[in-house]
């Protein structure tokens, strides 16, 4: 395998926190690698100096004469003006049409293309930079928490293309079962150092356990032998014929103090309790007729929702459909366009909204933000008590909230929500960033929280878990879904099987999705096989017409004299038909979505 980029001895410091202590690694060709590790370990600072956002404070990195690097990065903000399309093909210099074909195999269509980026739900933006990435054809990904805002339909097909992905990538994620299904490595960053294991990230944990297992008998086997010595030089060291033994007993025992072995410290993890003022039972929010959105632009209406307090309710849909602008309005953020919403009359609302950009300020400390959350007469042992339960202790109570990590960020909003005792918590996407093991002490404190909990979220596990009753968003409305959420994502992954079969991972596969029935499925994929068939014929003209074209120039460069007037003209009828073709082949995508 050759390689493609080779770090020597990488270091970063921030402040009296050492970061990366020394990192050096090859990463070859083929490497699907997991880069793991908790929540501020380190793994965006890596690949932001390997991209060369960042620099090392020493150590160095070289990247391969043959190496393409595509960066995907958390935290980038797509321009507000202009379309999609228009920024795609601006960024890569590719043709639209060309830009358009591979936005729809991320299941970017037409609306969304002629739309500006910033314009675009989450999900539709993190979909964008990875087609604005891919278009560059690297051959070396980095990529930093890839699947954070996708819906399941796209999470499940940058699945399968990472799974098949011929080239080589290391990727962040919080999301165990993507790593489990699209890696091959494993590269953890814990305090500052790195371990690369050449297996998926299941097997190394397993590995990592079973060393400490045999870590912690080791030492069991040879303090229990300390102590039967110690006990022995303590009998007999008075005893002078036992005076030389005993003697030897204790050189044995500074012998054996060398054989322990050092167990990789339990990293500390994040537990906290979230407080319910008591509440009676009933209703917790009435909504009839209801109908959301933003201005005339309706998203969602007719929703009528029934749901007692306490309930723990998941709500689910595809990206852009109205998850986030349902869940302002229920928030009160936004007002309803139409229709009745009514909480019960001591509903006291908390709000946990996707971007965590909307609600901290940069300048801000971690230990101001908090006291700025907390009530007023709240006594600063419970601020300090607040922020150690989420891991903010000493030094890291002074960082300005602009330099926490992603998980930092979101932990400093879950610290917030749990210093103001809600009875009602809205959880727009509360996983987001943070690591499996914050994940799991939010889905424990949940479930035993009293309270009104609705959550939006992508993450399994952490839905399963919770929810005790499940809505989606589709089609324009909130239907009740009666199944599990386990069911509900079962029959997702077949649709989405099914429809990517039968279309050949064209965009049709994500809008079929949608499709009720197998008839209808069956049909609106056989319309979608004749589109695709006149898509590729579309191709095959431009690609040809694509070649005589970079013939003619090559002869004008070569025969810089020679005017050719018919050359010329064969020129100019080119370009009109290409444009000509370009056109259909976005028409036809166009079709694919009616
Ligand atoms: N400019 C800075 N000043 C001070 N500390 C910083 C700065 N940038 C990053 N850090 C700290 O460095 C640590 C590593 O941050 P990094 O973003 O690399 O973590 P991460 O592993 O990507 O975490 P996450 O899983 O939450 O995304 C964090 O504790 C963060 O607060
Ligand atoms: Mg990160």
């Amino acid at each position: 395998m050759k390689p493609l980029l080779e770090a020597v001895n990488l270091c970063k410091t921030y402040g009296r926190q050492t970061v990366l202590d020394g990192l050096s690694f090859v990463l070859s060709e083929g490497t699907h690698g997991a880069l793991i590790g908790r929540n501020g370990s380190g793994k965006t600072t890596l690949l932001h100096i390997l991209a060369g956002d960042e620099e090392a404070d020493s150590g160095t990195f070289r990247l391969m004469p043959w190496t393409r690097l595509g960066v995907l990065r958390q935290h980038e903000i797509l321009p507000d003006e202009g379309t999609t399309i228009g920024y795609l093909s601006g960024n890569s210099g590719k043709p639209e049409w060309k830009c358009a074909k591979l936005a729809a195999r991320f299941g970017i269509r037409p609306a969304e293309l002629g739309r500006a980026p910033a314009a675009l739900s989450g999900g539709y933006q993190m979909r964008v930079k990875i087609v604005r990435m891919l278009l560059d054809q690297p051959n070396l990904l980095l990529l930093d928490e890839p699947v954070n805002y996708l819906d399941l339909p796209t999470l499940l097909l940058l699945e399968a293309f990472l799974r098949d992905y011929p080239g080589a990538f290391v990727m962040t994620s919080h999301d165990r079962e993507v790593l489990q299904n699209v890696c091959t490595s494993t590269w953890e960053i814990a305090a500052g150092k790195l371990v690369t294991f050449p297996s998926d990230v299941e097997t190394y944990l397993d590995w990592k356990e079973e060393q400490a297992e045999y870590t912690r008998r080791t030492n069991r086997r040879v303090r229990r032998e300390m102590a039967d010595a110690q006990a022995f030089a303590d009998r007999f060291r008075a005893k002078a014929s036992l005076a030389t033994r005993a003697q030897s007993k204790l050189r044995h025992i500074a012998k054996l103090r060398t054989q322990l072995r050092e167990l990789g410290g339990a990293l500390p993890t994040a537990a906290f309790r979230i407080p319910c003022p008591p509440f009676t039972a009933g209703t917790a929010v009435r909504v009839e007729g209801l109908a959301v959105g933003y201005g005339s632009a309706v998203v969602a209406k007719d929703i009528a929702l029934e749901v007692p307090r306490g309930a723990k309710v998941g709500i689910v849909g595809e990206n852009g459909r109205g998850k986030s602008t349902l869940l302002k309005t229920l928030g009160g953020t936004l007002a309803p366009l139409d229709g009745t919403l009514k909480w019960w009359h001591r509903a006291d609302i908390g709000f946990f909204s996707q971007h965590a950009e909307d609600t901290l300020s940069p300048q801000e400390t971690v230990l101001q933000a908090l006291t700025r959350a907390a009530p007023p007469d709240a006594p600063a042992e419970r601020i300090l008590s607040a922020a150690g339960a989420f891991l903010f202790r000493e030094d890291d109570l002074e960082k300005t909230c602009g330099v926490l990590s992603g998980g930092e960020r979101a932990r400093v909003r879950l610290a917030r929500l749990v210093l103001q005792e809600h009875n009602v918590l809205l959880l727009d996407e509360p996983t987001n960033h943070l690591d499996a093991e914050t994940v799991e002490a939010l889905a424990v404190a949940l479930k035993a929280y009293p309270g009104t909990v609705f959550i939006v979220s992508h993450a399994r596990t952490f839905m399963n878990a919770i929810v005790d009753r499940l809505y989606e968003v589709r089609n324009g409305t909130l239907r009740h879904c009666l199944g599990t959420y386990e069911e509900y994502v079962f029959d997702l992954a077949n649709l989405a099987e099914e429809a990517s079969h039968a279309t050949e991972g064209s965009s049709a596969g994500v809008s079929s999705v949608s499709a009720d029935g197998r008839a209808e499925r069956r049909e609106l994929s056989l319309l979608a096989r004749e589109r695709r068939r006149s898509q590729q014929r579309l191709e095959e003209k431009i690609k040809k017409l694509d070649r005589e074209k970079s013939e003619i120039l090559s002869y004008f460069f070569e025969n810089p004299t020679d005017y050719a007037p018919e050359k010329s003209r064969r020129l100019s009828e080119i370009e009109e038909e290409m444009a000509l073709f370009e056109k259909e082949w976005l028409d036809l995508e166009a079709k694919a979505v009616v």
